[in-house]
């Protein structure tokens, strides 16, 4: 697939991974939407992303928020007159330790990994149903099959957005010429895991030259690094007693915020 004159919706557009995706799409001539929470840095971006062949806009948006959205892509409509691609990378990792187990963190989680990705695909799809084509490219994680210490929330959210692109993938594509596109990264260097040491972190911006390449391929699914790839499917064929096995401070990973029990 070509991207020159895409019309390219990205959220989570002041991230590591969409920032660079951003970056590699301005050099192709796309028309790019970006959307994030932080105002500044989106027009700081979208400045630095736009030449004569790219134009960037730019909106505000809380993807755990519905009436965001549905402004969002109506701006984008209004702006553009249509969305060939939608990117849906905005998403926030939170952990959640079992001492202080709390249900404000599961719900955050799910508002802005899961719902909002759910908001914006039922916005984008009467748009796409409508032209008959189009594709919708949404994030979980590569570890999205097992659960892992200390990362239920996120993990349940991902395991969320995994799960519905998998159901929709089949039927959009044969009732609508959509493809929906489920993006499983490993661990990828951004600010998100700043916090944690993670070893064979891919750099971002080898991230978003993989991720691309997978959409204009039209991959169903993309997942990467090859290494982490390997050794999660293993991980996944463990039976439950050898799961367990596998020490919990060493599934939390480096980095993990020590907790005192209350
Ligand atoms: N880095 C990794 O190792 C890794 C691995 C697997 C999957 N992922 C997934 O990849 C995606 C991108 O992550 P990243 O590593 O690039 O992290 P990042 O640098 O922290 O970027 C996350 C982006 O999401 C946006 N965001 C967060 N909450 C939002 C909200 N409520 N509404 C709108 N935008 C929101 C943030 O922008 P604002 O703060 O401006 O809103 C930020 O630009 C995430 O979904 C993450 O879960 C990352």
């Amino acid at each position: 697939m070509e991207f020159k004159d895409k019309r390219i919706l990205i959220t989570g557009a002041t991230g590591g991974i969409a920032y660079e995706i951003a970056k590699i799409l301005s050099k192709e001539g796309c028309k790019l939407a970006l959307f994030a929470r932080r105002e500044e840095k989106l027009k700081e971006i979208s400045e630095e992303l736009t030449n004569d062949n790219t134009q960037c806009i730019y909106k505000k948006c809380d993807v755990s928020n519905r009436e965001d959205v549905i402004a969002a892509v109506n701006y984008m409509i209004k702006e553009f007159k249509g969305i060939d691609i939608a990117i849906l990378t905005a998403g926030v990792l939170i952990p959640n330790p079992i001492q202080t187990f709390d249900s404000s963190i599961i719900k955050k989680s799910m508002e802005i990994n899961f719902m909002g990705i759910v908001y914006f695909i039922e916005q984008i799809l009467p748009v796409m149903k409508k032209q008959r084509n189009g594709m919708i490219a949404a994030i979980s994680t590569l570890p999205d099959k097992r659960g892992v210490p200390g990362w239920g929330a996120y993990g349940a959210s991902k395991a969320a957005v995994s799960w519905l692109m998998e159901s929709l993938r089949a039927e959009a594509k044969q009732r609508y010429n959509i493809s929906m596109v489920t993006i499983k990264p490993g661990s990828v260097e951004t600010p998100m895991i700043k916090d944690y040491h993670r070893v064979g972190a891919v750099p971002a911006s080898r991230a978003a030259e993989i991720i691309v390449k997978g959409l204009k391929k039209e991959k169903k699914v993309i997942q990467f690094p090859l290494s982490q790839v390997l050794l999660v499917r293993i991980q996944d064929l463990l039976p439950p007693s050898a799961y367990d096995l596998i020490p919990v401070e060493l599934a939390k990973g480096e980095g993990y915020p020590e907790v005192k029990e209350e």
